[in-house]
């Protein structure tokens, strides 16, 4: 007889692996798979997040920050450093230390809470009577009956037609990850989250880098202002992003890549560079699952077509994350695996899409959380605004560090807050005060109300609460 789970979990990322860990507390018997493997052919749980997203990428912006502290901050400090250098094998392999610390934490955490590890692909072979049979083949080979199927494959890198991945010259977020050296020109395609966040790794150690973007505004989903600060701040520190381009034939050879374009005045550029990196978005991944024999829906895009509850067309069936609609964030994964493991167990899981923050992990930091200006003068909302600078605020100050502001969102009549939007210096930190607040409904008077602490840069939220009602204590 075949192995049975209450709730078998297809994918370890932040979506697969919480919603593992949340099923097995609540009692379910549970088996997670993913195929990932290490650079040894081990598992390495913890899905695009962990191995090639968000860890890796914050462990090589946190190195190349200092780096970049070092060679052009310190002396503000009246530190000299003389002899310089930069060794990026160590680099890399500190941030591979911090992926593999990671890993190790998911497996340790399955063994806590007695979640079955299992190493492989998971497919769905057949509905059986009480659920669905699950193979596994690669790593392992195995099957087992689920009750309840939790898909969590998350997501693959886009790439250009004509422009395959081979992660030498035409880099993913893997191959971006993963350079053995400082390439003296670098392209990027796309100036969305990644094209930044890798873009100012790279220049931060000396590469010269272009962003070719196909859009005519600078992040168009971020609120305008903020935006526009951002901008000024990466073009001051030498980020080079042309708007308005439509890529055409790229071409690579041994001595790198050109990447043939029109520019926004419509006019024929060439681009040679070492090393490109395509960040044009990411795809739902479902290569493998094998849904066509349960009969589970996909959607035009390719994703797990679910309701609001993660519900698939299959009874018993839901699915998470990246390979669903709705943000490609770790955060909104981990959120909908905990909601869907509660209501298994007949709880109300619920996940609110009106407070996911974002954030891009530059320098400076943009962070938002809730409707931008342009959204609310869309919709034809009355609001009021309140912004303050970092320039006016005394530990940005000290830090040496007075880029950006926060700008505070609140409705007109009511006073509720509808946004929080902040560039500038622990912005990824500072929007956690205000998602907080908008899950409580909070006006914007009763942040202005609350003590914050000084000095500190979470008083410039409060100096924008106050700002809200025109009347800003230090600037
Ligand atoms: P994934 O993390 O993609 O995990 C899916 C897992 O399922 C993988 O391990 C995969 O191998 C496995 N799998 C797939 N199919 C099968 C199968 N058939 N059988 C077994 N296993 C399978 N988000 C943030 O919130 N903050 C950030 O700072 C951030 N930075 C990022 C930086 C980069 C460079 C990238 C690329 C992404 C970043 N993201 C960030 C996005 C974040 O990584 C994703 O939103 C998140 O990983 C989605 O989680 P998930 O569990 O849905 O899928
Ligand atoms: P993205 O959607 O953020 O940006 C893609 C950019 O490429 C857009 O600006 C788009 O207009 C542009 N583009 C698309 N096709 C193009 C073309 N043919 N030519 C030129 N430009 C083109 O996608 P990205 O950066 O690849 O990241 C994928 C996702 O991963 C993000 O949307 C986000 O959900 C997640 N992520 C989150 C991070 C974070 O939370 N800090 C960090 C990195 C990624």
């Amino acid at each position: 007889m075949s192995k049975q789970f209450d709730v078998v979990v297809i994918g370890a990322g932040p979506g697969g692996y919480i919603a593992a860990i949340r099923a097995a507390q609540l009692g379910f018997t549970v088996a997670c798979i993913d195929e990932w493997k290490n650079s040894t052919g081990g598992p390495a749980p913890g899905g695009t997040c962990t191995n090639v997203g968000c860890i890796p990428s914050k462990a090589l912006l946190q190195s190349s920050e200092h780096y970049e502290h070092a060679a052009h901050h310190f002396a503000d400090h009246g530190i000299d450093v003389k002899g310089l250098s930069l060794d990026v094998a160590r680099m890399i392999g500190r941030k591979d230390t911090v992926v593999k610390q990671n890993n190790d934490g998911i497996l340790y955490l399955f063994k806590k809470n007695k979640v079955s590890f299992f190493h492989g692909r998971g497919s769905f072979a057949k509905t059986v009577a009480g659920g669905y049979e699950i193979k596994v083949t690669g790593a392992t080979d195995d099957a087992m009956v689920a009750k309840h199927v939790i898909v969590a494959t998350g997501s693959t890198a886009r790439g250009l037609p004509g422009a395959d991945f081979d992660e030498k010259n035409i880099l993913s977020n893997e191959g971006a990850l993963a350079l053995d050296a400082v390439p003296k020109r670098l392209g990027l395609i796309g100036a969305g989250v990644i094209g930044l966040e890798m873009g100012s790794v790279w220049r931060r150690l000396g590469a010269e880098v272009t962003v070719l973007e196909g859009l005519p505004t600078f992040l168009g989903a971020v609120d305008e202002q903020i935006a526009k600060e951002a901008r000024k701040a990466f073009d001051k520190q030498g980020l080079k992003i042309e708007l308005g381009v439509k890529v055409g034939a790229i071409k690579s050879a041994k001595k790198g890549v050109t990447i043939a374009y029109t520019n926004a005045k419509g006019e024929p550029q060439t681009l040679d560079v070492d090393r490109l990196i395509v960040s044009i978005g990411r795809v739902p991944n479902t290569i493998g699952l094998n849904a066509d024999a349960v009969g589970l829906t996909l959607d035009e895009r390719g994703a797990v077509a679910v309701d609001n509850e993660c519900k698939t067309n299959l009874p018993n069936v839901w699915a998470v994350g990246d390979v669903v609609r709705g943000p490609m964030l770790a955060h909104k994964a981990e959120e909908e695996g905990v909601a869907v493991a509660e209501r298994i167990a007949g709880q109300h899981g619920h996940v609110n899409f009106n407070t996911i923050p974002w954030v891009i992990y530059t320098s400076p930091e943009i962070a938002w959380v809730g409707q931008t200006e342009q959204q609310l003068k869309t919709e034809g909302r009355a609001y009021k605004s309140g912004t303050f600078p970092f320039l006016a605020n005394g530990r940005a100050r000290a830090l040496g560090d007075t880029t950006g502001m926060v700008k505070m969102l609140a409705d007109a009549a009511s006073d509720e807050i509808l946004g929080v939007h902040i560039v500038g210096p622990m912005a990824s930190e500072l929007i956690a005060e205000c998602v907080v607040a908008m899950e409580f409904k909070a006006s914007s008077e009763d942040i202005a109300r609350i003590c914050h602490a000084h000095p500190s840069l979470s008083e410039a939220t409060k100096e924008a609460a106050l700002a809200v009602d025109k009347r800003t204590l230090n600037f």
